[in-house]
């Protein structure tokens, strides 16, 4: 995934670029670029390496101009360098371009457009655009651009300016989001709100297959096509300081700290005063449909997915209907039979991963009802779905999933318990109970953050072992998983989750004494099966880190550290662990001195399959 922003006014307009892309370096940090027009001629500045690496060379060499593009990004074609860095231009230098996506066939269209005489810089699938922009320019812009569009197969979204059209920019969005913000004497383009919002709040979320043509003015909007479409901006309701990192050292703890007041933000919005009742106003749909569900399929990839399974265990325990759960590359590659009467949830926090997209397809191709979890707004995931709960986490920025998976947790327990009063499968009084159970979540969460002291002396004694285990039971053995991704992710150690009853049947080997193993061992219907695993780690000399709940001090006899949590119901107990794994993989990759919200070789939102 890339990140595009463009800018037309009357400011200079490389400060706004390279402030709005990094707000979008999340989204892809290997190289970086603007480009600006200045006197009819497009120039253009890129580095290798972070936007801090771009502002070092426009210090040296800054760019004028009112009217720009800047882009960052994540490779897909062509090494991370200068070259392939973009904006690209055509062979005069006269067309710049920016691209989130893939040309799925830029080989022959750069084959053909090479015998044709054009000369190629990079290595990349964007650079064929701008060429083919300028194959087809006569002397209409939007015309050449709308040719060159229909020449490419792939996803993109685009920005494009020409030094023959000094106070205009294209933005075009096919299957990658992009975003127009309507300022007052100035306008905006960007892969994502947090480019802009510091500028204005007055948003227009492209559609797929649409195209603006922008003065500073005035922003027309129509389909690639060319035929004219109306749409409304939307005012957005936060404001650009929930996507600084307010004096967290990493985007990744504030995300984890904000976990109890998104905890609190989704019951006070979903769960109605007196806690008998769940409602989500843009679902939309309807209750006889969702009442006539025989069987649920859950796709989502990542923290995502582990959120699924951990759904799965809630959805059956509490809608007593069977759920299943795949990874969405799997899923559409294995011919799946989803039943009749078969709801697909997809979870997402980007709403914008490849490989959950193409499941959603998949599953409306066999007739299921599509609802999605989902945190951006107006992302992809959005617009291909039958209904849709926003997680409203707010921005995630740091790569690493914290605030989104207790929120995507949140909304499957609400979601559940929704469904299973339409089913009949969950009593008032249960419900009540259910719901009281929720209000607790955000101040256990809470102490969970006041506390840190074994977690850090965890990271401080274990953070270089280079392989950890992580065992989870029941409605635990998600986050098992979900701990393991967390440390991989961001500390670059090894890490594997584990069913803990699995432990016996090969991974047991692996113990020793150099073996850190996580042991989620809460208060639970499993418990006396975890301690027993817990004595046979121990008993081969593991290192084991239990978590546990307050008040059990059995646990120490068999445990190098303890990490308590406060008394939870079982069924919500994934949340206060997942608070703790999170931390124990934050402290470790600090420890590690890793680049916690850009780790190496990732990007936010996965959006090539
Ligand atoms: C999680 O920490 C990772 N960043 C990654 O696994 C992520 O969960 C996955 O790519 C899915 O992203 P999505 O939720 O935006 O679809």
């Amino acid at each position: 995934m890339c990140g595009i922003i463009g800018y037309i006014g009357n400011e200079q307009a490389q400060p706004i670029l390279l402030e709005g892309l990094k707000q979008l370096e999340y989204r892809g940090y290997d190289s970086a670029g603007i480009a600006t027009l200045i006197k009819g001629s497009v120039s253009v500045r890129k580095e290798k390496g972070k936007i801090a690496a771009l502002e070092k060379l426009l210090d040296k060499k800054p760019l004028k101009g009112t009217i720009g593009l800047g882009h960052t990004r994540w490779a897909t074609h062509g090494i991370p360098n200068q070259s392939n860095a973009h904006p690209h231009v055509d062979c005069h230098g006269d067309i710049a371009v920016v691209h989130n996506g893939i040309v799925e066939n830029y080989e022959e269209l750069k084959e053909k457009l090479m015998q044709e005489g054009h000369r190629f810089n990079s290595a990349t699938d964007t650079e064929v655009i701008a060429h083919l922009i300028e194959k087809f320019y006569k002397d209409d812009l939007e015309a050449a651009v709308r040719a060159a569009i229909r020449e490419i197969k792939g996803s993109f979204a685009l920005g494009v300016i020409s030094a023959k059209y000094p106070d205009t920019i294209i933005g075009i969005r096919y299957a990658s989001p992009l975003v127009i913000g309507l300022g007052k004497g100035e306008n905006f383009i960007a892969s994502d709100i947090t480019a802009v919002l510091k500028h204005t709040k007055d948003i227009i979320f492209l559609e797929d297959n649409e195209m603006v043509i922008m003065n500073k003015d005035s922003v027309k909007i129509t389909t690639i096509g060319g035929r004219p479409v109306q749409r409304d901006a939307v005012k957005i309701n936060w404001d650009i300081s929930q996507a600084q990192k307010s004096g967290y050292p990493h985007f990744m703890l504030k995300e984890i700290a904000e976990q109890p007041t998104v905890v609190e933000s989704i019951l006070n919005h979903r769960v109605s005063q007196g806690k008998e009742s769940v409602y989500f106003e843009e679902l939309k749909i309807q209750e006889d449909v969702l009442s006539k569900i025989e069987n649920i399929n859950i796709v989502a990839c990542g923290t995502a997915y582990h959120a699924g399974l951990c759904g799965k265990y809630i959805l059956e325990e509490l809608v007593k209907i069977p759920v299943a759960v795949d990874v969405s590359s799997e899923f559409r590659y294995r011919n799946p039979i989803l039943g009749k009467n078969a709801l697909t949830i997809s979870i997402s926090q980007s709403g914008e991963t490849a490989d959950t997209l193409a499941s959603m397809r998949e599953a409306k191709r066999l007739g299921a009802t599509i609802l999605s979890i989902v945190n951006v707004l107006g992302s992809t995931v959005t617009r291909e779905s039958d209904g849709i709960i926003y997680t409203h986490a707010g921005p995630e920025i740091g790569v690493a999933s914290t605030k989104a998976y207790t929120a995507q947790l949140c909304i499957l327990y609400l979601f559940a318990i929704y469904m299973g009063m339409l089913k009949g499968a969950v009593s008032q009084q249960k419900v009540k109970e259910l719901l009281s159970q929720m209000q607790q979540l955000p101040q256990i969460i809470a102490k969970l953050l006041a506390d840190q002291k074994v977690i850090l002396k965890v990271s401080k004694e274990q953070h270089n072992k280079k392989c950890f285990l992580y065992l989870g039971r029941n409605i635990n053995f998600p986050n098992a998983l979900e701990g393991a991704l967390k440390l991989k992710e961001i500390s670059y150690i090894h890490a594997e989750g584990y069913a803990s009853g699995e432990m016996k049947h090969g991974p047991i080997a692996l113990i020793d004494k150099d073996m850190p193993v996580v042991c989620i061992a809460t208060a639970s219907s499993v418990y006396d099966k975890m301690t027993s695993n817990i004595q046979e780690i121990k008993s081969r000399s593991g290192i084991v880190i239990s978590i546990a709940t307050e008040g059990d001090e059995r646990i120490k006899h068999h445990s190098d550290y303890v990490i308590y949590i406060p008394p939870v119901n079982e069924l919500f107990s994934p949340i206060p662990v997942a608070v703790c794994l999170q931390l124990i993989a934050y402290y470790i990759a600090v420890k590690n001195n890793r680049d916690v919200d850009q780790p190496r070789n990732l990007a936010k939102s996965v959006t090539v399959e």
